[in-house]
């Protein structure tokens, strides 16, 4: 190992003159080398990967650039091309054309199910921002969703979210350095996300999404995220649901609008409609770039629709269907549905449907 004198002293207070290559050991641990010449390498590497890569690397590697090392998991330094900061959280290889994640953060959310209830913190980041924004009946938490932006993107990636609420996505944007794009239909939603997410007040539309060709140009997008009105069931909530938000003053419904695909009432005109739209949105994506539509199946009049299934097949005439995350929230109370005389499932699952612009 090279060892030299620090700074200030002289001789006796001796300093590792490098920790710039790790790789993974027989007990496939990553641990750093202690071969001066491999570190000597390692180094001049890395400053050549900051002055090639640097439009490039994520923004937590480039601010903490000191402490990053280059990793090779069969110690083969002149082909590395991995960069680590600790290893606990992974590498982040040079190659990775989707993300800024480590292979690490990145397997972690390749799980097919996760489980996710609304964050207080959340909640509470809503209601300091925008007060009333309680009002808007089916929102998702920002957190979830920057999850999917965070694998979907790189920093500095365009997301368009076409049935945007108060905005939800766009904060996740916000927080993971991407830039939200939203079409709103209600003028009192759009408002809200207005003050949520004001660095993106040129970007949001308050306006009907069966238009959206008209409203952004083809090719822009590097990702699609969003929840579309899981089709007329806020129209058919319980009585409980209804009364209680009422008695509250806020809205059981998103609108009375006839250009509000959750007012559609048949089943095929609802997928029809909301199936163009993501038509629509697919000329509107990068090639390669990825659409995930959050849905569930639903019951109407105690027939099962398998809405999520449905909507499934009809993208997949034209994105390539990838696979699914399904969430599950497990915090909502059962209600004894069917009792006691038949099955009726508590429907506490959505499908995270995920979809891709192959050209
Ligand atoms: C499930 S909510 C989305 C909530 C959003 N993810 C959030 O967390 O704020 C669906 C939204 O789609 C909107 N919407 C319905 N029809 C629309 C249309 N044709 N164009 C644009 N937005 C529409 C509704 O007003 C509603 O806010």
């Amino acid at each position: 190992m090279t060892m030299i004198a620090s700074a200030g002293t002289v001789g006796l207070d001796l300093v590792t003159a490098m920790d710039k290559f790790y790789y993974k050991n027989k007990s496939k641990k990553i641990v750093p080398s202690d071969d001066a010449d491999e570190n000597s390498l390692a180094e001049s590497m890395l400053n050549q990967i900051k002055t090639n890569h640097s439009s490039s690397l994520p923004q937590e590697f480039l601010d903490r650039w000191d402490e990053v090392k280059l990793y090779s998991p069969k110690r083969n330094v002149k082909n590395a091309n991995q960069i680590l900061i600790k290893t606990e959280d992974g590498a982040y290889s040079l190659k990775n054309k989707l993300n800024h994640l480590t292979g690490k953060k990145w397997t972690i959310f390749t799980c097919s199910w996760f489980i996710f209830n609304a964050l207080k913190s959340d909640l509470a980041e809503e209601k300091r921002i925008c007060g009333d924004s309680v009002n808007h009946p089916a929102t998702y938490s920002p957190t979830m969703i920057q999850e999917f932006v965070e694998f979907f993107t790189k920093e500095g990636g365009l997301v368009l979210d076409p049935f945007a609420g108060i905005g939800s996505s766009l904060v996740a944007c916000q927080r993971s350095v991407r830039v939200g794009y939203g079409v709103e239909l209600k003028p009192e939603y759009y408002n809200t996300m207005l003050k949520r997410v004001p660095e993106f007040s040129e970007n949001i539309v308050n306006g009907d999404s069966s238009k959206i060709s008209t409203f952004f140009q083809p090719n822009m997008f590097d990702f699609s995220i969003s929840s579309p009105p899981y089709w007329d069931v806020l129209n058919r909530s319980t009585k409980d649901f209804k009364k209680s938000r009422e008695e509250r003053g806020l809205d059981s419904t998103y609108s009375d609008s006839e250009t509000d695909v959750g007012n559609i009432s048949d089943y095929e005109s609802f997928l029809d409609e909301l199936s163009k739209i993501y038509f629509d949105i697919y000329e509107l994506l990068k090639p390669n770039a990825y659409l995930v539509v959050i849905i569930k199946n639903v019951k109407k009049g105690g027939v099962f629709y398998p809405l999520a299934w449905d909507l499934a097949k009809r993208l997949s005439q034209k994105y390539s269907m990838k696979d699914e995350r399904i969430w599950i929230q497990d915090k909502v109370a059962l209600a004894p549905y069917g009792y006691p005389y038949a099955w009726t499932a508590n429907i506490l699952h959505h499908y995270c449907l995920i979809f891709r612009k192959e050209v």
